[in-house]
Formats: structure tokens, sequence, C-alpha cells
């Protein structure tokens, strides 16, 4: 017998951050393609009821702005190691289904943001920097394109999935919400109750940096798949990111020091990469 009955699996464990998935790709397909397997081995072993893996819009790949929103049938054309590491996990899960009879689902989320976010990630990154009063560094001409959920809207759609989804089905889950990094950064800028729109108070807090070796111009998933399981995003960008940077401006540093104890368990690769960018070297 085990010591735990446990019936249900979120499987939401990742390296998540493309960046670094760029120089240490190995860790990327370990973690997310080895590592899903293993928890699909013990979703097995322990019959559970109902696995859920979270996976991204990145396995897609680029969309350009002349193609319609992909639905989950749409092919796989990963383009960075993340990505690739994340679309076979999804392979896996669904081999499992039909191998194993394991009744698992999936569920792609365009970005997440919100508090309490690690901030390596573009939003509380620059809400720490600017709360700093440092400037925030941008990929190539900052153009490149995401769709933003909010966290409570991401948790809403993973509790959907799970509880309505179909076994064996994907489910995409994204907003209309579409903003390039330099939007996002005017958008925080906004909250701070600086005026972006002028481009010499914009360029006090921006620097433009080499972009990524490929940086996909933009994703686009459609979820009425999901919307017809009664899902919908109730947060519109500018609330949630009114919360969001609200939160990094009481907590931020705190977390800061949080995450520096953190990183003490992590990869020196990822360290040196968080060390550099909050010591600003
Ligand atoms: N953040 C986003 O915008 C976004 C968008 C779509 C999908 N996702 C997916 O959602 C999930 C969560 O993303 P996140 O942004 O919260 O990532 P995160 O990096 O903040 O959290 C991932 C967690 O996984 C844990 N983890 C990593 N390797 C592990 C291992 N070998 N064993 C056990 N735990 C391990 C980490 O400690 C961390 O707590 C991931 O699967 C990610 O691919 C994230």
């Amino acid at each position: 017998m085990f010591e735990h009955n446990i019936d249900t699996i979120i499987h939401l464990a990742a390296e998540s951050h493309v960046d670094h998935s760029f120089g240490n790709p190995y860790q990327f397909t370990l973690t997310n393609a080895l590592g899903t397997q293993v928890i699909l081995e013990a979703a097995k072993k322990f019959k559970v009821t109902r696995l859920l893996h979270m996976s991204t819009d990145e396995v897609y790949g680029e969309v350009s702005s002349t193609e319609k929103d992909l639905l989950e049938s749409s092919i796989l054309m990963p383009t960075n190691p993340y990505a690739a590491s994340k679309a076979s996990g999804d392979l896996l899960v669904s081999a499992y289904v039909k191998s194993f009879n394991l009744p698992a689902v999936t569920i792609r989320c365009n970005n997440v943001y919100g508090p309490h976010q690690f901030p390596e990630k573009i939003i509380p990154k620059f809400i720490c920097l600017l709360n700093r009063g440092e400037k925030c560094f941008l990929h190539g001409d900052g153009t490149n394109t995401r769709r933003y959920l909010y966290a409570a809207d991401a948790v809403s759609a993973i509790d959907t999935v799970l509880h309505k989804g179909e076994v064996g089905h994907i489910y995409n889950a994204g907003s209309n919400d579409e903003l390039s990094n330099l939007d996002i950064l005017k958008f925080i800028l906004k909250v701070f109750g600086v005026d972006s729109t002028d481009d010499k108070v914009l360029g006090k807090y921006t620097e433009f940096t080499e972009d990524r070796p490929f940086n996909d111009s933009r994703y686009a998933i459609d979820s009425e798949k999901l919307q017809k399981l009664g899902w919908t995003y109730k947060t519109s960008f500018e609330d949630g990111l009114k919360v969001t940077t609200s939160w990094y401006s009481k907590y931020g540093e705190i977390w800061w020091g949080d995450v520096t104890n953190i990183l003490k368990a992590f990869p020196d690769t990822l360290k040196t990469d968080l060390d550099k960018f909050m010591n600003r070297q």
C-alpha cells in the first residue's frame, strides 16, 4: 500500500524560462520531457483518477499576424529548446493516454502574470527594476508580442480543465490581451504615473539589448474549446497589472531577498544569470 492516497496530479513543475533554455538546453529536456515521463509513470503506478499536464502556447511556434488563432489540433512547431521540451512532454502525455489508458488532460496557456511570480519573468522584473530606479532592458527592438493571462484566470482555466475536461483532450487557455514588451513597459510606467508617450521620458527607463538567438514574433491561440466548458477570463490586463504592480511595489524587495536564498538551491548557470541581473553587473 502507498503512504498517501493520491488520486489527482496537477503537473506544473518545469524549467520555465525561455531565455535560460538557450544556454542550458539539456536541463530543459531533462526536466520538461523526462521529468514529465517520471510524473506519468508515477500516475500510472498510483492509478490516479486524473492528471492535468500544464503546457504552453509556445509549443505551436510562431504565428504571423495574418494567421488565424491556432486550435488544439494545430501542428506543433516549437522554435526554442523550452518550447520543444514542453512539446515533448505533451506528446508523452498523449502517448500514455493511448498506451496505458492514463486519464490525463492537457492545458496550453499563454503567458501568465500576477503577484508572487518568480521575478525572472518580464512583468515582475520590470516592476522591480523601476522600483529600484533602474532601466528595463528589452530584447531586440521590443516589438515581439505575447498574450497575457492573469494568474487567477489561469487558475480557473486549470480548475475547469481538471474537472470538466475530457480525458486525452487538450485545451488552449488564452486571453486577447496581446502586448509587445515595449507596450508592457509603457503600461507599467503608466501605473507608476509616468508619461510614457513622450519618447524622451520613455528613453530614461529603457535599455535595448541583444535579442534571443531566436525569438518568435508572436503566439496566438484560440480558446473556444475551453470556453465551451464554461471558462472565460475575467481580469483585464489593466486591472491585473495594477494589482501586480501594487504587490511588487510593496513586497518586491522582500521577494528579491527570498529569491536570493532560493537561488542557493539552483544550478550555477541560472544563478549567474540572475545574479548578474540582480546586481546589474
Ligand atoms: N509562466 C507562464 O507564463 C507560463 C505560460 C504557459 C505555461 N506555463 C507552464 O506553467 C507551469 C508553471 O510555470 P511557472 O511560470 O509557474 O514556472 P516557475 O518556474 O515559476 O515554476 C516552476 C516550478 O517547477 C519546479 N521545478 C522545476 N524543476 C523541477 C524538478 N525537477 N522537480 C520538481 N520541481 C521542479 C520549480 O522549483 C518551480 O517551483 C510550467 O509547466 C510552465 O511551462 C507557464
